[in-house]
């Protein structure tokens, strides 16, 4: 591993777009941790990935069309990243494929949401190169951002959940009727179908009845092999806590978000006004008890860096649910993490900066940090 070098700013690689879904959403995000970075100390690569995977050195974040998201296009020169005998380096490659060095990496920020960037996938080739790098380590990403895994973490943790069960898609081909009757058995409607690894609520779909189950399940499973099936809460308020730390952990108050529509898809978190209340207005005892599970579930998947955890609080009954939690959380000027730590007194350049810190410690100490 390289640390800062002396009198130098820290040469941090900035990782967006990729082949994930959520492709424009990371190219948001890495817009804010981009415009968040101070240019005095840090120099900064911006490494757009475009839908196919190829890295690409871009000058800046792309920006959003009006009413679309922004997206990483094909115009940049190829990069990669090489470990020399001195430093991992990122290299441009002309036509010819002689590369070229364009800086030594100190650390990356990995501003990646879903698949093949939130899932332990880019986390492995970062670790194998020795870079140093923000958020939670390989297994921690793979668990976090399976729904299945992170289920099955936080039950044996003793964590609430909505009640759920999880699909394969060669069940679900083998005896679709057999499928549906098992789980209608189990789960009265309404119920969510989920693909087991997606984010940004693609692929979610609410199913009121069979024939719903049927399609919700058959479109779960356009993105996945496996597939959540977990009983609907109505009248729900969704609470969100941020969390920060390696070795120590710290938790925020939650943040509320308050949308209109059914529940809070795609179109709801990016494309449409949406209101976050941080802290949220609830009573003290369920902010307290949603801040006692954020560490908790933090610790059960063993994440590292940040996190966002995520509830359901059903106001009749006083329930607080985990729903789950988001290693590499939104970080748009919509999303919840950066305004949660923002009302706990942490402006979202010494946010930034403190994430970059985390990395670099985590990397120090040989990332072992027992739960
Ligand atoms: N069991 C449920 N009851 C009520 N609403 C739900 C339930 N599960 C999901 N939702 C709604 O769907 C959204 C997306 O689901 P979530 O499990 O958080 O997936 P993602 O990983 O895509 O964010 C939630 O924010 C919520 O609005
Ligand atoms: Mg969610």
């Amino acid at each position: 591993m390289t640390g800062p070098r002396a009198g130098d700013r820290l040469h941090v690689l900035l990782l967006f777009g990729g082949r994930s879904p959520e492709h424009g959403v990371s190219c948001l995000s890495a817009r804010s941790v981009h415009a968040a970075l101070d240019p005095d100390r840090y120099t900064v690569m911006t490494v757009g990935i475009t839908r196919d995977g190829r890295w690409t050195l871009l000058d800046g974040v792309p920006e959003a069309p009006e009413g679309a998201l922004p997206a990483v296009g094909e115009r940049g020169d190829t990069v990669g990243l090489v470990r020399t005998r001195t430093a991992p380096v990122l290299v441009r490659f002309g036509d010819t494929f002689e590369g070229r060095s364009v800086g030594p990496v100190d650390v990356c920020f990995p501003a990646l949401h879903g698949p093949y960037g939130e899932d332990g996938t880019v986390q492995g080739l970062l670790a194998s190169f020795g870079v140093p790098y923000v958020g939670a380590d390989v297994a921690s990403s793979a668990i976090g951002i399976d729904k299945r895994q992170m289920k099955s973490v936080f039950a044996a943790r003793g964590l609430p959940q909505v009640r759920h069960l999880t699909v394969h898609r060669h069940e679900w081909e083998q005896d679709p009727s057999a499928t549906l009757d098992e789980l209608l058995e189990e789960l009265s409607p309404p119920l969510f179908t989920k693909p087991a690894r997606q984010g940004s609520s693609i692929g979610i779909r609410r199913c009121e009845d069979a024939a719903e189950l049927r399609a919700g399940l058959e479109e779960a499973f356009g993105y996945d092999r496996v597939a959540v099936v977990e009983r609907a809460l109505d009248g729900v308020r969704e609470l969100e806590c941020g969390v920060l730390g390696n070795a120590t952990v710290r938790v925020t108050r939650p943040g509320e978000t308050v949308h209109t529509g059914r529940f809070y898809d795609f179109d709801a978190k990016y494309l449409s006004p949406v209101r976050l209340q941080c802290p949220a207005d609830v009573p003290g005892h369920v902010a307290r008890t949603c801040m006692q599970h954020a560490r908790e579930a933090y610790l059960a998947v063993g994440a590292r860096g940040m996190a966002r955890v995520d509830f359901f609080y059903v106001e009749d009954t006083g329930a607080v649910y985990v729903n789950e939690i988001n290693t590499i959380p939104g970080l748009t000027p919509k999303s919840m993490f950066p305004p949660v730590w923002a009302a706990e007194g942490l402006a979202y350049p010494r946010l930034v900066d403190r994430l970059l810190e985390l990395a670099l410690e985590a990397a120090r100490a040989g990332e072992r940090y027992p739960p």
